[in-house]
């Protein structure tokens, strides 16, 4: 295939929506389904037929020559030599759904000309000009099938039953005696035009094994969120054609980088709805929501622990026993002039649930209050369970989604003391100032950092839409294919507010 000024094929665009295409039955259900529609497939057929016609051109006509027989002259011989393709023209180009093959992409009206050299000889007489061969009328047809490579995760594709043909070719000759190399044209048409003819759909798939099935296996199926988790984009069924989409089912799942272990819960049944006005679609299962709180719960990520000097000095309120005592003055009795310290945590996996409505979430939090003794040992105070109401703020960024927590009020409840019992809405103003100022801040932070949606690299996406259904999101999308490195970057952001849900 052609390649792009920084040496990347240019079938990208039609890789991207073959590769982010959706379901089967039998299968697991995916964490993650992308579709492309026929609207899809037609910005990706403008952008492939300029990579295949750029293969095209590059089809080389042996020279062939012939000998000639003439009433008075006798016999003699001639040739046709440096053969050079200008040109070839694919305007009637469409790639449309095959249900269960996978992409039919066929060409009509195609033309190109050719242009080259002849000579002949006869006994010690040599002559020689120049021609020009005009194909019209070319038509060619070809299946994409797509599959699944069940070792790698990749979708693969092939080029399967192609076949073309030329309607009519027309040869100019020039030159001294060129009337001569006329008499045989008929004979150097059928000739020239059977040659062309056998080497279109080699040439087509050839490009289709050695650029675009190989572009397809460096998409990658794992992409890196940070140092701790990665999520798994590989296929977990075949593509699926219906007449309107391509869907492309993919595991989206979340996993430690370092060692992966099954989560203890199934993804759920994800169903896209029959939409295709957009480009591309993307459907994102809670259950990749949930595998991600799962790992970084697990791996203490969602954890966090204030001391007073993350406080800011203008503040009413203070991480030591002294001020703690102005609150319980048992803490000041036991522990006087300390530190204290807040150990924040996600004591559970927090649970994300998608419906129409909106989005639900569910982590139960703690704070571990704690004294610094003389020595740096902890001392524990009071255990204090947290929930809350939130409302979750997602975003598409580029190729991004991201979120932006916002909490309620705070609801207290103490589970456990070391210094006496204690009505807990003593401590309501300390929290309802710690966890949106120094809490919340940094979560946003994480999320903000988004999630990679498995897209290639340079493709832009544009008219961003985006839904909550039952167990998933889903964004919708047109496609801009980057050509120039500097064109990426953010795109649009599409904000969308979630109803709140009870924590
Ligand atoms: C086919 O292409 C030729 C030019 O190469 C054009 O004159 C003709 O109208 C086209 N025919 C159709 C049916 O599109
Ligand atoms: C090949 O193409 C022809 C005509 O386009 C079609 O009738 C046939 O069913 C195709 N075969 C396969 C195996 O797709
Ligand atoms: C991704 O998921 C597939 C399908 O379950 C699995 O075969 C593959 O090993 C996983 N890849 C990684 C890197 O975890
Ligand atoms: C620190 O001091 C406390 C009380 O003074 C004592 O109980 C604890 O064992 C000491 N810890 C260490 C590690 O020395
Ligand atoms: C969350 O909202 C629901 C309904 O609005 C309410 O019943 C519940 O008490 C709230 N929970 C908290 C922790 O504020």
């Amino acid at each position: 295939m052609a390649r792009g000024p920084d040496n990347t094929p240019s079938w990208a665009p039609l890789v991207v929506l073959v590769a982010v295409g959706t379901g089967m039955a039998g299968a697991p259900n995916p964490g993650a389904v992308a579709r492309i529609s026929q609207k899809g497939l037609d910005y990706a057929c403008q952008q492939g037929m300029a990579a295949l016609q750029k293969e095209l051109e590059k089809i080389r006509i042996p020279d062939f020559s012939g000998k000639f027989k003439i009433k008075h002259l006798g016999n003699g011989h001639y040739s046709f030599y440096s053969m050079q393709m200008r040109g070839f023209q694919l305007p009637n180009s469409q790639i449309r759904m095959v249900p269960s093959v996978g992409l039919g992409l066929s060409s009509r009206n195609a033309s190109v000309r050719i242009s080259g050299r002849w000579k002949a000889r006869k006994n010690f007489l040599k002559t020689s000009g120049g021609f020009d061969l005009s194909v019209e009328g070319v038509s060619i047809s070809a299946d994409l099938k797509l599959g699944r490579d069940p070792t790698s995760g990749h979708a693969t594709v092939t080029c399967s039953n192609c076949s073309s043909h030329i309607d009519r070719v027309h040869v100019r000759i020039s030159g001294r005696l060129g009337w001569l190399i006329r008499l045989f044209r008929k004979k150097i048409e059928s000739s020239l035009r059977n040659n062309m003819n056998s080497q279109i759909c080699n040439t087509m798939t050839r490009a289709v094994s050695s650029k675009l099935q190989p572009f397809i296996q460096t998409l990658p199926v794992t992409a890196k969120l940070d140092a701790v988790a990665e999520v798994n984009y590989s296929l977990v069924a075949p593509p699926t054609v219906t007449a309107e989409t391509l869907d492309v089912e993919l595991k989206g799942e979340v996993s430690r980088r370092d060692h992966h272990s099954p989560p203890p819960f199934a993804p759920p049944a994800l169903a896209l709805p029959a939409v295709h006005d957009r480009m591309v679609y993307l459907g994102l299962s809670e259950y990749l929501f949930n595998t991600a709180g799962l790992v970084y719960q697990q791996a203490g990520a969602l954890s966090l622990v204030l001391k007073d000097d993350m406080i800011p000095k203008d503040s009413p309120f203070r991480l030591t026993t002294k001020f703690l005592g102005t609150l319980l003055p048992q803490v000041a009795k036991m522990f006087p002039n300390m530190e204290a310290q807040f150990h924040i945590s996600v004591s559970s996996p927090p649970h994300l649930s998608m419906q129409p409505a909106g989005l639900a979430f569910r982590p139960t939090l703690e704070t571990q209050a704690f004294a610094v003794l003389p020595n740096s040992s902890l001392a524990s105070l009071f255990l204090l369970g947290m929930s809350t109401n939130a409302s979750m703020k997602v975003s598409a960024r580029s190729e991004r989604i991201v979120g932006e927590l916002r909490l309620d009020r705070l609801l207290l409840e103490l589970k456990h003391t070391n210094v006496g019992n204690f009505p807990v809405e003593l401590l309501q103003a300390l929290m309802d100032y710690v966890v949106p100022t120094l809490v919340l801040p940094r979560v946003n932070q994480r999320l903000q950092k988004g999630f990679p949606l498995p897209m290639p690299a340079r493709v832009q996406l544009y008219n961003l839409e985006l839904q909550s259904h039952q167990n998933f999101l889903m964004f919708g999308a047109d496609v801009r294919y980057a050509r120039s490195r500097r064109g990426g970057g953010a795109v649009r952001s599409c904000p969308f507010r979630f109803l709140r849900g009870p924590f």
